[in-house]
């Protein structure tokens, strides 16, 4: 044990101590909010708890209870990880939060924050013309969007594709703690190319959308994402372009794609123009998520 870990020790007996040291050591250090929390307390309250096993909203009186040796040290190392080496909480807990799902996640996979989530818990604002019983989620990463999807419309089935390997497997791990493997299938496909013959009455998707030199500028947590569920060309549009020009051929006619581009928005607005982006409305935060039907597609396919 080092002698920075064993002098912190000495002062630190419970819960709330630790509470109170991780949480000064991340308000004084320069350290990017983003990956679940936004602020130096809840980020804390998400390191501090997973990692005693406890969930984030126990009582506060169990604050006082002691800490062993061992669960105080273990914590002090993953606060010195999270600062020193900006890794991002969830890497270090191995859990996220998706629409009040909590999901396993590890370094393999992009971690789950996509303001989908607000629409998925409300229904998408009643804005799909009929209940979605065919869905397809396109780069589904560690499988949240597929999941919550599946439990908002517990009629529906899913497919959940991903081009990733490694984000499949941690998919299949969290379709299973779900008990949702009878109606979420991962699939391996690089986007529409590997897909049953079927069409969907809702596509949506969460793709790469950062543009390359915006990558270059991302906090340091970002570099700890794999780089394939970043990273999209030159002006972020890369895997969009793709998405646009082919979804039509996997949509009902009634069906309709949901697609975030975040701050991509203005690149893809000044590249289609003539595309009337229904741009919806989140109010959790987060941006540039917009909404295509079928026949909105259909008008325009031909010219991308
Ligand atoms: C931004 S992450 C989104 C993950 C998840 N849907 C979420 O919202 O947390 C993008 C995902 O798209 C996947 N991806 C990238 N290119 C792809 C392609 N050509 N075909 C299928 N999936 C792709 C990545 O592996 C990554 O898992």
């Amino acid at each position: 044990m080092n002698n920075r870990i064993q002098e912190t020790l000495t002062d630190i007996h419970t819960i709330l101590d630790i509470l109170r040291w991780s949480s000064s050591q991340f308000n004084s250090n320069p350290i990017f909010y983003g990956h679940g929390t936004d602020n130096f307390w809840d980020e804390t309250l998400h390191l501090v708890l997973p990692s005693l096993h406890l969930p984030i909203n126990i009582p506060t009186e169990i604050y006082q209870a002691r800490l062993t040796q061992k669960e105080r040290t273990n914590i002090i190392k993953l606060v010195n990880y999270r600062i020193n080496q900006r890794i991002p909480v969830p890497y270090l807990t191995h859990q996220a939060w998706f629409c009040g799902l909590k999901f396993y996640i590890d370094k393999r996979v992009f971690i789950p924050r996509s303001p989908i989530g607000e629409l998925i818990t409300s229904y998408f604002h009643n804005l799909l013309p009929h209940y979605p019983y065919r869905i397809l989620d396109v780069g589904t990463g560690s499988g949240c969007i597929a999941i919550a999807i599946a439990i908002v419309y517990p009629k529906s089935e899913v497919d959940a594709i991903d081009i990733s390997i490694d984000a499949l497997k941690i998919a299949e791990h969290n379709i299973k703690l779900y008990n949702l493997e009878h109606r979420v299938i991962p699939i391996h496909s690089d986007l529409f190319s590997k897909l049953p013959k079927l069409k969907y009455d809702l596509i949506i998707t969460n793709p790469p959308y950062v543009n390359n030199s915006d990558i270059c500028k991302l906090p340091k947590e970002f570099h700890h994402e794999p780089m394939i569920s970043l990273s999209a060309g030159n002006n972020g549009l890369k895997v969009v372009q793709k998405i646009l020009k082919n979804v039509i051929h996997h949509l009902n006619i009634n069906g309709i794609l949901i697609c975030e581009v975040g701050s991509t928005k203005i690149a893809l607005k000044e590249h289609y123009p003539n595309i009337p982006f229904h741009w919806l409305q989140l109010s959790n935060g987060g941006e540039g998520v917009f909404m295509l039907t079928y026949k909105q597609l259909l008008s325009f396919t031909n010219t991308i």
